[in-house]
């Protein structure tokens, strides 16, 4: 079968999700304080490429070390859950997510892979690069919101849920809670799902993580501020605010900022909003919550899972572990 007839991109995010979505995160993440903004509406075409570019960096750890654990142990996965389908959320350009499709693929029984992202870009490039180089697979791929429209179609069974690269940081306690309810509900106790956990290690390491020195972090991070730009007609001017990581002890999280330099008002004609920022004043565009094995495994159990595995790389940076519905 060729390449085109293997890869099929449904669009389901609503017609109106940028004039709702966007338009009521932006008020409401802009006129309270603290001010913030989702991390979702970093990822157009260049946040997702910003990103990849931060997968390689020497000083973020968790790509490699998330790699590392799916290299020693993908073979394993295979033959413990035998997958007919792999779904993925927030697959982004689906890099690890090869070793995956090569051990169940070796495995022999993987038909199909449904990736779900909300960057229709990402999902383009990277499912026709795996048509191509997966000859025997079907490629499926959902351009959704996975806070808002987790819909998984009747995908053959069993299937393996992915959620790499520790993207169930990037919500707070009450999101995750919401998320882990939604999806053992969607599950079957046939399925499975494989998460990725990036790890409470010291503050300096992770800092650097999310500040490397050739600032490409700090990019990403501005990138939110092109999106609003483009999409909301704003005039944010990106040289007018600095890159902020830091380390909050008490959530056990790291949080990027965009710091004011000056006081300034940013408009934003599409919402009619004007915002004022005072000098240092912070807007907060993420958060990337750190876990440990106890709490992880007890907030899952609550929200409908049991952890059956758990995976570290060798420095103990990162966890894989793999979880069935109750
Ligand atoms: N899984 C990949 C990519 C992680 S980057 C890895 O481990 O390297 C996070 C990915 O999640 C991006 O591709 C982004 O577009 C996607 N994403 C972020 N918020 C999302 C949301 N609310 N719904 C769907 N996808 C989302
Ligand atoms: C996608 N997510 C898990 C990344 C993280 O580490 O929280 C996004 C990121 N932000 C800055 N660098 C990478």
């Amino acid at each position: 079968m060729s390449t085109e007839s293997r890869f099929t991109l449904d669009d389901r995010l609503p017609e109106d999700y940028f004039t709702t979505t966007l338009h009521a995160d932006v008020r409401h993440g802009l006129s309270s304080r603290p001010r913030t903004l989702p991390p979702k509406w970093f990822y157009d075409k260049r946040g997702s490429d910003l990103f990849e570019q931060i997968t390689r960096l020497p000083e973020y750890y968790p790509t490699r070390a998330e790699q590392e654990i799916l290299t020693r142990r993908a073979a394993e996965i295979a033959a413990l859950t035998r997958p007919a389908t792999l779904i993925e959320l927030g697959s982004g350009s689906s890099r690890k997510t090869r070793l995956l499709l090569d051990a169940f693929t070796a495995g022999g029984t993987l038909r199909r892979y449904a990736p779900l992202d909300v960057s229709a870009a990402a999902l383009e490039e990277a499912g026709h690069a795996i048509c191509r180089d997966y000859p025997g697979l079907r490629v499926a791929a959902t351009v959704a919101d996975f806070e808002t429209g987790l819909a998984l179609s009747d995908e053959p069974g069993p299937r393996l849920l992915a959620f790499l690269g520790s993207t169930i940081g990037n919500f707070d306690a009450e999101q995750r809670r919401a998320f882990y309810r939604t999806l053992s509900r969607s599950l079957t106790s046939d399925d499975v799902l494989l998460l990725g956990a990036d790890l409470v290690k010291d503050p300096a390491t992770l800092v650097r993580a999310y500040d490397d020195s050739a600032g490409v972090t700090a990019e990403f991070n501005k990138n939110v501020l092109h999106v609003l730009n483009r999409e909301l007609g704003a005039d944010f001017d990106p040289d007018r605010f600095d890159h902020v990581a830091l380390w909050n002890a008490e959530h056990e999280r790291i949080e990027m900022h965009l710091r004011s330099r000056t006081a300034q008002t940013a408009k934003i004609p599409d919402l009619d909003l004007s915002v004022d920022f005072d000098p240092d004043e912070l807007l907060r565009t993420e958060i990337s919550c750190k876990f440990r094995r106890e709490s992880l495994t007890s907030e899952l159990h609550d929200g409908g899972f049991t952890v059956r595995h758990w995976w570290t790389d060798p420095a103990d940076r990162f966890a894989l572990l793999l979880a069935v519905p109750n």
